[in-house]
């Protein structure tokens, strides 16, 4: 028999633990949640991040809160599948919320990416299906939790991108991995090196998204997805997701590469500079220092 996917409560990622605490504070199911909608109809389960006026940025609560939700999915048998998007018309997800890199030490941003990384880990692994609709800018820890997932329908107005080098630093969620797994090591490094956005048709062509539809279109197009995997046979499909994931797991240690290079760029001017920038409304000026 091959490893089933291990229950939620006992998981570990496969290189480092899960530590106990992180998920215990949330044991009660159905949650009410301050950073996030969530609804469940038809076994779909609806994560929405709720946070419009700063394009749904990641806080740590917000990531909290995912984490939370994510747990739900495990632990809910009434759940079929889930699926991830983000309140209002502009953003799926902007990215981490930069005002709190202000003050963020490097060993605080190490910490900050290893619990990032384990929430999104949870996501792609788990063994039922996660879908992103993204709706709008995925961008940074966005374009992350998107890829996290087990496939991405995009609107016709998604853009995506890894702008973190804007800042200074680089992804920290997962982001270098995952999007070199995805769109290969080339589109992967120009897109994280300039910090551009692509759209939906050429994330499309990169094989980022799966199918990309009119906005108003998205929400019934991945709901229809996911009604179509809900037919099938659960434990199949719980197989899958293990064989998948199997296949990448060569590369782990570069999420572990990542994180340490993400806390580094914490000990430069250059992301004190970047990240005040972005939060006075002005170009950064790089130093190299
Ligand atoms: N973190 C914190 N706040 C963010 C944010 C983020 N990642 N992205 C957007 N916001 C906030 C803005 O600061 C602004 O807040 P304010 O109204 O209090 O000033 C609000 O969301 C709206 O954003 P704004 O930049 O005015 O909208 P826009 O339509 O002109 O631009 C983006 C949209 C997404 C292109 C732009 O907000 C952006 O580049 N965001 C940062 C993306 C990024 O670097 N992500 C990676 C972070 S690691």
């Amino acid at each position: 028999m091959l490893p089933d996917v291990v229950p939620y409560a006992s998981m570990s990622s496969p290189t480092r633990p899960v530590p106990a605490r992180t998920f215990q504070i949330f044991q009660i199911f159905h949650m009410p949640y301050q950073t996030l909608l969530t609804s469940l109809q038809d076994g779909i389960f609806t994560i929405t991040v709720n946070r419009p006026d700063k394009m749904n940025a990641l806080n740590q609560l917000v990531m909290e809160e995912i984490g939370a939700a994510v747990q739900e999915v495990y632990g809910r048998e009434e759940i079929k599948s889930a699926l991830v998007t983000g309140a209002g018309e502009k953003a799926f997800v902007a990215g981490a919320d930069i005002a709190e890199f202000r003050e963020l030490s490097p060993s605080e941003a190490t910490a900050l990416s290893e619990r990032g990384q384990r929430t999104l880990w949870h996501i792609e692994n788990c063994p039922k299906p996660f879908v992103a609709a993204v709706n709008g800018y995925a961008l940074g820890g966005g374009c992350e939790l998107a890829m996290a997932c087990h496939f991405r329908i995009a609107s016709e107005a998604a853009r995506f991108g890894q702008p973190e080098v804007n800042l200074g630093i680089i992804p920290g969620y997962g982001g270098t991995q995952r999007l070199t797994r995805l769109a290969g090591p080339g589109l992967a490094l120009q897109l994280m090196m300039t910090g551009e956005m692509i759209g939906a048709q050429e994330a499309l062509r990169a094989g980022l998204v799966n199918q990309v539809v009119a906005p108003e279109d998205l929400t019934e197009a991945c709901r229809r997805i996911l009604l179509k995997i809900q037919a099938k046979a659960p434990l199949a499909i719980r197989k899958l997701v293990s064989c998948v994931n199997a296949a990448l797991r060569t590369g782990e240690e570069g999420f572990h590469t990542e994180a340490l290079a993400f806390a580094d760029c914490f000990r430069t001017e250059d992301a004190q500079e970047g990240v005040s920038a972005f939060l006075e409304k002005r170009k950064p000026e790089f130093k190299g220092k």
